[in-house]
């Protein structure tokens, strides 16, 4: 038991390491209300970070170099945690998560202390901490705030663990965003670079990286198909450069974190697709013994131009091959459950309306 002392907060009394890690949390009291303190940890770090880089040459007008991904050191640790905190900001509490001070925190009053994030503590388990039966009732009741949620601020890193469920069962809150981190240089000669680097969670984004958030409407690219030639095409810049601009719009959709979009972004629809689908069947909707790794993974646009781009082949290929219905693999599924966990990995569900549609009967279904 120990205490934090927090600037413009006050004294967190009887804190208590709850989890160890690349980041450790402390849970304690602040004038007697529980908070969670998140500092980075001595942990190696456990999840994976990417970067995606971007670069522009100014002198030919169809001219991007796009890399989706490749592995990267994870930034440091208090960088990270300094990203988490604004975009915990920007989300304006409606993912009901919330930061109450991001910097130093210092086991006594004048020591340089480490940097930390006070955030409110959120007693309840996490989704993933609940049997699948659980979880396979409450996903379809989320689906409307979870929506919501997502095309409030995009997250990026959403899976089970980031996913607290209050003990009531009636609210949830989404903590632990993916992190961004741009860095954009633009040398002499006038062209420029962009690196993106980012953290997330393969697993629930094995298709389309967090970071792309397309400027088009759901409804506009409405099959993961179509989202993920669309995201192909994005990455070669063409799509972002308009007739008769040269430059420009091509590092946007890296370099910009658009917040209060009125839907959310197709990666982190997936994203609710593949926990649905695993609170079904146990199993995974996209990895198998062909498909072992992310499919934006190591992909590389060469000239700008669709169709010279290389490394999506594995994903295309997995994209053709039709996702098993969970009815097919579980013999207690119903149908309707089936049909709401098809439609978000197929990426059908363009707007609240057909999400109600599809959520409400598969609820019921689960009440049985
Ligand atoms: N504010 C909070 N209230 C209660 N539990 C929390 C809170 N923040 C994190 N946790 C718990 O700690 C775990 C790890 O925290 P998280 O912020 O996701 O760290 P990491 O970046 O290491 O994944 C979560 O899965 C959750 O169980
Ligand atoms: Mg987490």
């Amino acid at each position: 038991m120990g205490e934090f002392h927090v600037d413009g907060l006050g004294v967190v009394r009887q804190c208590e390491r709850v989890r160890a890690g690349a980041f450790d949390l402390y849970r304690g009291e602040l004038d007697g209300v529980a908070v969670a303190i998140k500092v980075k940890g001595l942990g190696f770090p456990d999840d994976n970070a990417y970067i995606a880089q971007h670069s522009v040459v100014f002198s030919r007008l169809y001219s991007a170099i796009g890399y989706a991904g490749r592995f990267a050191p994870r930034a440091p640790g208090e960088e990270l945690l300094v990203h988490e905190a604004e975009r915990i900001r920007a989300s304006a509490g409606t993912w009901n998560h919330d930061v109450l001070a991001a910097g130093p925190v210092r086991a006594r009053e004048g020591e340089p202390g480490v940097l930390g994030l006070v955030m409110p503590w959120h007693p309840g388990p996490t989704l993933a901490e609940l049997p699948r039966s659980e979880q396979r009732q409450l996903l379809p009741r989320m689906m409307i705030s979870l929506w919501k949620a997502l095309a409030a601020a995009a997250h990026g890193d959403l899976h089970g663990s980031n996913i607290i469920i209050a003990p009531e069962r009636d609210r949830f809150v989404l903590i632990d965003p993916s992190v961004f981190l741009v860095e954009h240089k633009r040398h002499a000669s006038g062209d420029s670079k962009t690196r993106c680097s980012f953290t997330t969670h393969p697993r629930y984004y094995p298709l389309l990286p967090p970071y792309y958030l397309p400027r088009t409407r759901l409804r506009d690219a409405p099959y993961l198909a179509s989202q993920f030639e669309a995201f192909r095409w994005a990455l070669s810049g063409c799509q972002l450069v308009a007739p008769g601009h040269t430059t420009g719009g091509a590092t946007r959709g890296f370099a910009e974190q658009p917040v209060g979009r009125d839907e959310p972004g197709p990666a982190d629809l997936l994203a609710v697709g593949i926990l649905y689908y695993e609170a079904l069947t146990g199993e995974h909707p996209f990895y198998d013994a062909e498909f072992t790794e992310p499919g934006w993974f190591g992909g590389v646009c060469l000239e700008g131009f669709r169709g010279s781009d290389t490394g999506f082949d594995a994903a295309l290929v997995r994209i053709a091959r039709p996702v098993v219905p969970p009815v097919a693999r579980a013999s207690d599924v119903h149908p309707d459950e089936s049909a709401l966990a098809m439609a978000l990995l197929e990426l059908r569900v363009h707007d609240l309306d057909t999400l109600v549609a599809r959520a409400y009967p598969a609820a019921v279904a689960a009440q049985r």
